[in-house]
């Protein structure tokens, strides 16, 4: 993703952005396209625990009826991305991934289909949690996958084994003492955007499809996408390295 053209989608992206797709995820004014998220592989091993009401996370409301105070717009990261991604993280049946921003939860469906892992997604946009929802019925992972409305802000991070994020630079910032709080050894994987002054353990460039407001990497373009991977408890990284 161009990083200027995602941030100048941020808190505005509601009232300026003239894609019918992202006018339609933040205004509320058609329908979502239905994302076919994560083929089914003939290789997957669904995990059977199923996701227990003492296991789910508590996550402070966000209302259908009021404006999402987004800080993010809905941009979906491209499936062959979600999967290097997965890779990366070294995602095991024994997790659970959190994705924080779920969109519609692409990255839990195919972390479910393909790991057998337990997801959890938070998304502030109630019709981005309900297409999530959906994508999750659909690929039959209900007993993997629970969705969530919420403000990723106010989640206790400490049962995750994974964190996923495709969040602006500056969103991460305001995730950091979550973040902190994470168990020693849990990982956390970001698409494009890096965590402000932490070193990361990894970091990747991945060639796939052009990402944007949903639709976009059905194009044909393709761009070098960058990722993140950090293991907790977060490095700071050397001011030196930091004004570079
Ligand atoms: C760039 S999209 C990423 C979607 C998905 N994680 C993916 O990579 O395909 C960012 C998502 O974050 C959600 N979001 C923005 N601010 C949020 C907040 N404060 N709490 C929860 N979700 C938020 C948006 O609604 C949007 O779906």
């Amino acid at each position: 993703m161009n990083k200027n053209r995602l941030a100048s989608r941020g808190a505005t992206c509601c009232w300026i952005v003239p894609a019918v797709a992202v006018v339609a995820a933040c205004a509320g004014a058609k329908p979502l396209p239905a994302s076919d998220a994560a083929p089914a592989k003939a290789d997957a091993t669904l995990r059977a625990a199923p996701v227990s009401a003492a296991a789910t996370p508590s996550v402070a409301s966000a209302s259908a009826d009021r404006k999402p105070a987004f800080d993010v717009p809905y941009w979906p990261t491209p499936q062959p991305v979600v999967e290097k991604i997965l890779e990366l993280a070294e995602v095991k049946s024994t997790d659970v991934v959190y994705d924080l921003g779920c969109g519609d939860a692409r990255s839990l469906v195919t972390a479910a289909q393909r790991y057998g892992a337990t997801g959890f997604g938070v998304d502030i946009d109630v019709r981005i949690v309900n297409l999530a929802r959906e994508n999750v019925r659909r690929h039959g992972v209900e007993h993997l996958v629970q969705i969530k409305l919420g403000d990723m802000f106010s989640l206790d991070l400490s049962k995750a084994d994974v964190v996923f994020v495709y969040l602006l630079d500056r969103t991460l910032e305001r995730l950091r003492p979550q973040l902190e709080k994470m168990r020693p050894g849990a990982r956390i994987i970001a698409h494009e955007y890096p965590l402000p002054g932490v070193k990361p353990n990894k970091t990747v460039r991945f060639l796939g499809p052009l990402d944007g407001p949903p639709g976009t990497d059905e194009g044909g373009s393709q761009k070098t996408h960058l990722l993140y991977l950090w293991k907790s408890p977060l490095r700071a990284q050397p001011k030196a390295a930091r004004s570079r």
